[in-house]
């Protein structure tokens, strides 16, 4: 509540003025729940919802918002991006939308500029400049959504549709005309077996001082070498539940083993050989004055030598492309950059689970497919790998399971594809495209634009 009214007051706004914006702001985020809060102990996704809120009650006549939904879940997300339209409709509102993810926003906005290492690549109106630029918007590392991308690669096999489509609707009308000169036909790929367990959590409670519950009764298997997903709605306890690993925090009830180690006697030490966790906002790993002593520090820490210090931060600086920034301040990098510092700093440890929370935020398309890859080939040395995200394009490509927290309890719990297929809100855009195709032979857990082609070959 202090947060939102801060503007206002600043700005020497009536009292009663102040307290109508703050309702209305409060309201429109849905989080009037949270006003007696400190902000430090909001969930990620629920601070994001509160600096929104915040600009919002001051009305302004162009509202800029660098990517307001990267912290976001998939339904709190579309409910900001209504918002802003619907401001930019009723009010007049200009807003300018920064984002990496067309996928969320282009059914909203009208016109879409490009960027690319200073220069405007491409402007126009979204279908025009998705249609005629695609190439360039590739180049500039800007993820396509799947439909676009479909739309573009069955252009590619000769059929183009008769409008770039921009909704799941659009697609839908786009894929009935290919599907009615096509006879799909579909190879189930091969599942990855659960390799031996590596961590597991058993009847996990989780609760903070004078906060309720965030974890009830979790319990879980993690293997060697597989690729989780955790997902779920903002504030549902996935930041909580991966702390555990690390000693971070520690069960209010239940039990963490991870390797052998019960993380209620474990030293944080002994557990960070183990754990990697790559934290939710990178700024809360970076306090070196330069990027190589950021990523030195947790080497040096864990007793590495020092020519193999060096080694490895070589290899990281290299792999995350971070060579031309290694003298740098890390707080003084753009967001993605102290993303890629933070990572590096915790993968040069090699821990046998790497945690990541909400990595791809603030990452381009580019980036994040690289990451992907890497975390990928990570998992098939027999790593395990746990990543927290909203993303679910991202999930439905990369990862192997998914697990689902609702209000701190486990929902879903299995392969990505019985997980992903079939929701309205956690299906990547191509699972909710086919779902009314069954009857030309098209399966229902399709999760992606390859997969998807592949039944047309
Ligand atoms: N330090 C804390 N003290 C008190 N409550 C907390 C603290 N950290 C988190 N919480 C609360 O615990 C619940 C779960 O928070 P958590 O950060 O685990 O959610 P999350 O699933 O990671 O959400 P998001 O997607 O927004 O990051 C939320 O209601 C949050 O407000
Ligand atoms: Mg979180």
């Amino acid at each position: 509540e202090r947060e939102i009214a801060f503007g206002l007051e600043n700005l020497a706004f009536p009292r009663d003025l102040i307290a109508k914006r703050l309702e209305e702001s409060l309201d429109t985020l849905g989080i009037s729940d949270l006003r007696h809060r400190q902000l430090h102990e909001l969930s990620g996704g629920e601070k994001q919802k509160v600096a929104i809120a915040s600009v919002l009650a001051l009305h302004p006549e162009v509202l800029i918002l660098d990517e307001p939904t990267s912290e976001l879940d998939p339904k709190s997300a579309e409910e900001v991006l209504s918002l802003a339209q619907r401001l930019n409709d009723e009010l007049g509102i200009t807003v300018i939308l920064i984002e990496h993810r067309l996928d969320r926003v282009i059914q909203h906005v009208d016109r879409l500029v490009v960027l690319d290492r200073g220069r405007v690549v491409a402007d126009g109106a979204t279908r025009d400049v998705l249609s005629k630029s695609y190439q360039e918007i590739s180049e500039a590392g800007v993820g396509m959504p799947p439909i676009i991308k479909l739309a573009h690669k069955l252009g590619e096999k000769g059929i183009t549709p008769n409008k770039t489509p921009l909704t799941v609707k659009e697609g839908r009308i786009m894929l009935e005309e290919v599907l009615q000169k096509a006879s799909p036909n579909w190879l189930e790929p091969a599942q990855r077996d659960n390799g031996k367990p590596v961590a597991e959590v058993e009847k996990l409670w989780h609760v903070y001082p004078d906060g309720p519950a965030a974890l009830k009764n979790v319990s879980l298997k993690l293997g060697e070498g597989e690729f989780i997903a955790i997902m779920g709605r903002n504030a549902s306890g996935k930041t909580t539940l991966v702390k555990h690993f690390n000693g971070l925090l520690r069960p209010t009830k239940g039990m963490v083993m991870v390797d052998g180690l019960d993380t209620r006697k474990a030293t944080v030490a002994e557990l960070a050989r183990k754990v990697g966790l790559v934290f939710q906002n990178p700024n809360d790993h970076l306090f070196a004055d330069t990027v190589e002593e950021e990523i030195c520090f947790a080497l040096k820490n864990l007793g590495v030598e020092n020519g193999m210090v060096r080694t490895r931060v070589n290899q990281v600086l290299e792999q995350f492309k971070l060579n031309e920034y290694r003298r740098q301040y890390p707080r003084s990098l753009s967001g993605g950059e102290k993303q890629r510092v933070a990572l590096a700093s915790v993968l040069a440890i090699q821990p046998k689970i790497l945690i990541l929370d909400e990595p791809t935020r603030g990452l381009e398309y580019r980036l994040k497919h690289e990451l992907m890859s890497f975390l990928h080939e990570y998992t098939s040395q027999g790593n395990t790998v746990i990543l927290v995200t909203h993303d679910v394009e991202t999930v439905a490509e990369y990862a192997d399971r998914v697990i689902l927290l609702s209000e701190g309890e486990v929902v879903i719990d299995g392969n990505k594809r019985s997980a992903l297929s079939r929701a309205l809100l956690f299906s990547p855009q191509i699972n909710r495209l086919i779902q009314p195709f069954h009857k030309y032979g098209i399966p229902g857990d399709i999760l992606t634009v390859d997969e998807l082609l592949q039944t047309l070959r």
